[in-house]
């Protein structure tokens, strides 16, 4: 377990933090934490937080955090990033107070994706996460981290080559046929049990890094019931219910208050830790204008 284990946390610029504040509470079921004027964080398991929310005009990822696990690693991950001529930042530590791990490291992906390596995230199993609004389950965390976020990027290899080296695996999961001779490929990175973590492709959403946050519950009436109250508020539904070939995802996309998407989704299957691709969705998913 020399490479990263998981997406921990993130952490989101947004423009309205209020707005979000309530999105995140009452369409998401997310526990809202106040954290001061300009920032909030947002539980969904017993982690102190999973996404931190601060005010900043972006609207976009602040930080992916991907987790290590432990010393050992963090150090082996400094020595690969230096062998490799890619450079970071040791956090000092206030930012690892700010971040509430034991160690951290500050880089970027070939794309450009705001990146931190860290280790020691703080739980709290004193405090049992409370939903925002009623849930008939649970979010699915544990050992498969927040969920999976599709970034943008600037060439697939690029971004394979990078991510392999941080100990990802992954491969084409969508070869989409869109014409004579040409496809439409999207890669897929994972870095445990979920089908993945990372993937890249679709273009980020209004010029931002990332396309969109995909949250998991363990059960269908959620999802139905955060998509009913989607339908009720002044979000607009994405993409509706369908299901995913790759990772056999039954979800559905709201627009958020930032303009990127946020995917919530039940059943999906883990990793096969094996390369094979589809040509299109198992069904449903059907984008809305
Ligand atoms: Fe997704």
């Amino acid at each position: 377990m020399t490479g990263v284990t998981e997406l921990g946390y993130v952490r989101f610029g947004v423009s309205n933090l209020e707005e979000w504040k309530t999105f995140a509470g009452d369409i998401l079921a997310l526990e809202v934490v106040e954290t001061g004027e300009k920032s909030a964080s947002l539980r969904m398991d017993y982690w102190h937080h999973r996404i931190i929310l601060e005010e900043h005009e972006s609207d976009d990822i602040l930080t992916a955090g991907l987790r290590v696990a432990g010393n050992e690693e963090f150090k082996q991950m400094q020595a690969t990033l230096a062998g490799n001529n890619i450079s970071f930042e040791v956090g000092d530590q206030s930012l690892c107070a700010r971040r509430q791990v034991l160690q951290l490291l500050v880089l970027e992906d070939p794309a450009g994706n705001p990146l931190e390596i860290f280790h020691g995230p703080r739980i709290d199993t004193h405090l049992p996460f409370h939903p925002g609004r009623r849930m008939h389950g649970q979010y699915v965390t544990d050992s498969g981290g927040v969920g999976h976020m599709i970034l943008g990027h600037q060439g697939l290899d690029q971004v394979y080559e990078f991510y392999r080296l941080l100990g990802m695996r992954g491969g084409i999961e969508y070869r989409i046929p869109i014409g004579k001779d040409a496809t439409f490929d999207l890669l897929f990175m994972h870095c445990n049990e979920r089908d993945h973590t990372f993937a890249f492709g679709l273009p980020p959403l209004e010029g931002k890094h990332i396309n969109h946050l995909m949250l998991e519950v363990d059960n269908l009436d959620d999802v139905f019931m955060t998509y009913e109250l989607v339908k009720d508020s002044q979000y607009a539904i994405a993409i509706e219910p369908g299901k995913h070939a790759n990772d056999r995802m039954f979800s559905f996309y709201m627009k958020g208050p930032s303009g990127w998407q946020v995917e919530i989704g039940y059943g999906g299957r883990p990793s096969t830790h094996q390369t094979e691709f589809f040509v299109q969705d198992t069904y449903g998913h059907q984008p809305q204008k």
